[in-house]
């Protein structure tokens, strides 16, 4: 059975000390069960961050790392460091990576690569912009970002890893996809492991959505059959709204 996971993803939000305080409220607030939490927070919060969380089903991630494993690379965060600050989940190719900073999918790579090396789990996100939609041309560009981004792994690096659609246009507009045209896109991506990789191993694979998610829209996406969770931007900062999506399963 593949995992229901909810994913928060703070963004450059929260001090140190107002992070710390969410993630002890939502440490409260988790009860273990079949849900997987993760709260993917600002690099300098982690290795605080770790010692508060004590549910078995409460993870923690980082937001991105270095496409290189060590060295001379001023301001970069290495996968090794990540992990050793006590992550077991990093996000890879969030939208705002791929397109402030220039992320290509072959750098993309590289980090899932390092990810998997050092014992992290990859959140790979895919996911298109407006205009390539309304050209018709969504489900090539998921498909290829995620052919580019995962499909050179070997299967059994395949099974480690997590990915989440966001679609562009519902990224912090408030606009999300509706339950079809996220369920449209789960089930092309999932087919498309299951020619890559085959069926078990597509069915074993965790495929969140993300994208204007919220406690009042969270359960009506997630009881589409290929949605298995969520990738929380906005309503991840506050722990009532988290929780209202983490319990919406
Ligand atoms: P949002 O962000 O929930 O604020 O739309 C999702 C994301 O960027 O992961």
């Amino acid at each position: 059975m593949r995992k229901k996971i909810v994913a928060g993803n703070w963004k450059m939000n929260k001090t140190l000390q107002d992070g710390m305080e969410l993630a002890k409220t939502i440490n409260r607030q988790v009860y273990d069960n079949n849900v997987i939490v993760v709260l993917c927070t600002p690099f300098i919060h982690l290795s605080d961050v770790a010692k508060v969380l004590s549910k078995d089903s409460l993870f923690l991630g980082a937001q991105n790392c270095a496409s290189e494993a060590s060295g001379a690379f001023t301001g970069e965060v290495s996968a090794e460091m990540i992990r050793s600050a006590g992550a077991d989940y990093v996000i890879i190719g969030h939208s705002e990576r791929r397109t402030y900073f220039k992320e290509s999918d072959s750098i993309l790579n590289k980090k899932v690569k390092l990810s998997l090396a050092n014992n992290l789990i990859p959140i790979f996100c895919c996911g298109e912009v407006l205009a390539e939609r309304q050209a018709g041309k969504h489900i090539q560009v998921v498909k290829d970002q995620v052919e580019k981004g995962l499909f050179d792994l070997s299967p059994e690096d395949f099974s480690r890893t997590v990915i989440a659609y966001e679609p562009v246009w519902a990224i912090g507009t408030g606009v999300n996809a509706t339950a079809e045209q996220a369920q449209e896109m789960h089930k092309v991506i999932r087919d498309c492991i299951a020619g890559k990789y085959g069926n078990p191993i597509a069915e074993n694979t965790s495929i969140l959505y993300g994208g204007s998610c919220k406690p009042s829209n969270a359960k009506e996406l997630f009881t589409n059959p290929d949605v298995d969770g969520g990738l929380i931007g906005g309503a991840s900062l506050t722990a009532s709204d988290f929780m209202g999506i983490v319990n919406a399963f």
